[in-house]
């Protein structure tokens, strides 16, 4: 199981994902993180923006070798096409729980040859999200130690000055 994939909305990605991220790469030789279409979440930023903000982000992290992809569609078809034997989820609190429990078993249903893999997240970022990032940074406030600067700046300039 050399390949991993990592989904998610990344609206934005934040400090808690590269964690993640930079975890599960030690694990598997190749980690390919996967940014969903997702138009039921209203996401903030575009789908072409989060891609974008998603590989300035590792690539100010200093995390080489994670390819950056997106999907509009179910996630297993999506790991198929990218030879994925495994698939990565972070873990904050008790209550993420259940909707990742329900989309591990909904993904086993529909593809039972991958693998879900879950990532206890760091202490320190157990109460980082990406919408509460979006709160914090809508009133203005200072954002620096949940995201990396391109990440900021962007939300600075959609969401403007308060
Ligand atoms: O960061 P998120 O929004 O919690 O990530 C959820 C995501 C994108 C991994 C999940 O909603 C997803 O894979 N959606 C694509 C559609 C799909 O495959 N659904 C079946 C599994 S629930």
């Amino acid at each position: 199981m050399a390949i991993a994939i990592y989904p998610g909305s990344f609206d934005p990605i934040t400090y808690g994902h590269i964690d993640i991220a930079r975890r599960a790469r030690k694990l598997f030789s190749k980690l390919v993180i996967a940014v969903v279409a997702n138009p039921h979440k209203n996401p903030l930023f575009t789908l072409e923006e989060r891609v974008l903000l998603t590989q300035e982000a590792l690539r100010e992290s200093g995390l080489n070798g994670i390819e950056v992809t997106s999907y509009d569609g179910l996630l297993v078809e999506c790991a198929r096409a990218h030879g994925a034997g495994a698939i990565v989820r972070g873990l904050r609190a008790n209550s993420d729980f259940e909707y990742e429990f329900q989309m591990a078993l909904a993904n086993r249903d529909l593809a039972p040859e991958f693998e879900s893999v879950f990532f206890m997240t760091a202490g320190n970022y157990s109460f980082l999200a990406s919408s509460m990032v979006k709160e914090v940074a809508s009133y203005g406030g200072n954002v620096s130690n949940f995201v990396p600067s391109s990440v900021e700046k962007a939300l600075r300039s959609k969401l403007g000055p308060k």
